[in-house]
């Protein structure tokens, strides 16, 4: 018997068309595609809509990190401090200016960098920390500030994954001197590659359009135009990270429904957490009551004392039913490169290390269909009730 072919659930399908196809057209017609008006009308609007004094906007989001760190004056022999559970970019963005990334451990319920943990490694060499707010929940900003204050450290947020998330009331964009954004293809933003610093200092933000563009002055983009001049001048050794007008007509077009996207998210979010609340294998994402998520990830966590199988298993069991999966994050201290350069090793996080072997991240994206959210639930409902450790009732006699 032949066996029906199943139709597979991607991880993310970009919510893009025919809108932000129009928008790329008439950048095209218009005959100017680099950084331009269309960069500078989404900066604009960006910085109204997180609530932010400044936006640059720049061409990933790690050139938003490595920028920050740059304006913020990070150097060779610094010390930043940052959580391992985050993607590789936070701590290369360090890397390139010779500083060392010093690597925290999470809160359990969070999944975000431990205030407690990051003070306990603070030396005199600590320049910044930059808090990751993993999956859109943001970090605990207040008691990170504090720190922050006590021991003279820049705070730069990587907000890649929180867009638009909120914290206490404040947008996330509008509360640290520096916060990064990305719009790689599969953030709640996308313009395919690109990402963007918010910041609520002057000097920084100037430094910043400076830098993302050869260090040279400012309005050196009009040069091409018939009104600019020919002359410019190289200010500093800056380097290429500007945005393109086509990216930002496209972001400008999906920043206009941002608002809509993340209500499709925490619709799904809540699908899925009331379909799952009575499977005690699985712990939910807990989203502390002073803060809201983008809902960029929705990260389920396995009970291995409730189950038979790893999270390696229990994704595969997942594909077999059509569902693709990812995980979030392998945390740094476990990968090749930190343990070589910086000597992390197996065990330096516990809590990281328990959230890493337990985790994993469904599909969550606005074009989701209703069949398609009903067979993610129904397959991790299907795996977890074929994979549950039966508990011998202990009044039942063993010849039973
Ligand atoms: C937490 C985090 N920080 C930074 C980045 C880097 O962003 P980009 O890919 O736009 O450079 C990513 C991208 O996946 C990320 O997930």
């Amino acid at each position: 018997m032949k066996t029906p072919m199943i139709v597979r659930i991607p991880f993310h399908r970009a919510p893009v068309g025919e809108e932000e196809a129009l928008a790329v057209c008439e950048v095209i017609r218009s005959g100017w595609l680099t950084m331009g008006p269309k960069t500078f009308e989404f900066e604009k609007e960006f910085a109204k809509y997180v609530g932010a004094r400044d936006a640059i906007a720049v061409s990933t989001g790690t050139a938003a990190l490595h920028l920050s760190l740059e304006a913020a004056g990070v150097c060779a022999g610094d010390e930043v401090l940052l959580p391992t559970t985050t993607f590789t970019a936070t701590a290369e963005a360090v890397t390139y200016l010779g500083a060392r990334p010093v690597l925290v451990d999470i809160d359990p319920v969070t999944m975000n960098l431990d205030p407690e943990d990051a003070a306990r490694r603070i030396t005199p060499r600590t320049e910044a920390i930059i808090p990751v707010h993993l999956g859109g929940q943001p970090c605990d900003m207040d008691e990170l500030h504090a720190l922050a204050k006590a021991h003279h450290l820049r705070v730069i947020e990587d907000a890649a994954h929180a867009l638009p998330s909120a914290y206490r009331g404040k947008r996330i964009g509008q509360i640290s001197e520096f916060t990064c954004f990305s719009f790689y293809a599969t953030k709640t933003l996308t313009t395919g590659e690109g990402g963007m610093v918010t910041t609520e200092n002057p000097s920084a933000a100037e430094r910043i359009r400076l830098m993302r563009l050869h260090g040279i002055e400012r309005d050196a983009w009009k040069r091409y135009r018939g009104d600019g001049s020919w002359r410019y001048e190289v200010l500093e050794a800056g380097f290429k990270y500007n945005l393109t007008d086509f990216q930002a007509a496209i972001g400008l077009v999906q920043l206009a429904k941002c608002d809509a996207m993340r209500q499709a998210r925490q619709k799904i979010a809540e699908r899925y957490t009331n379909a799952f609340s009575p499977l005690e294998e699985l712990l939910l994402p807990e989203i502390r009551s002073d803060r809201s998520t983008s809902w960029h990830l929705y990260v389920l966590r396995l009970r291995p004392d409730r189950l038979r199988v790893d999270r390696d298993v229990f994704i595969r069991a997942l594909e077999v039913r059509g569902v693709s999966c990812s995980v979030h994050f392998i945390p740094l201290h476990l990968q090749p490169y930190y343990q070589r350069a910086y000597g992390y090793r197996a065990g330096d996080f516990p809590n990281a290390e328990q959230q890493y072997d337990s985790c994993l991240s469904l599909p969550i994206f606005p074009g989701m269909t209703d069949q398609e959210i009903e067979r993610v639930i129904q397959a991790v409902q299907e795996t977890t009730v074929e994979s549950r450790i039966v508990r011998q009732n202990a009044a039942v006699s063993p010849i039973d």
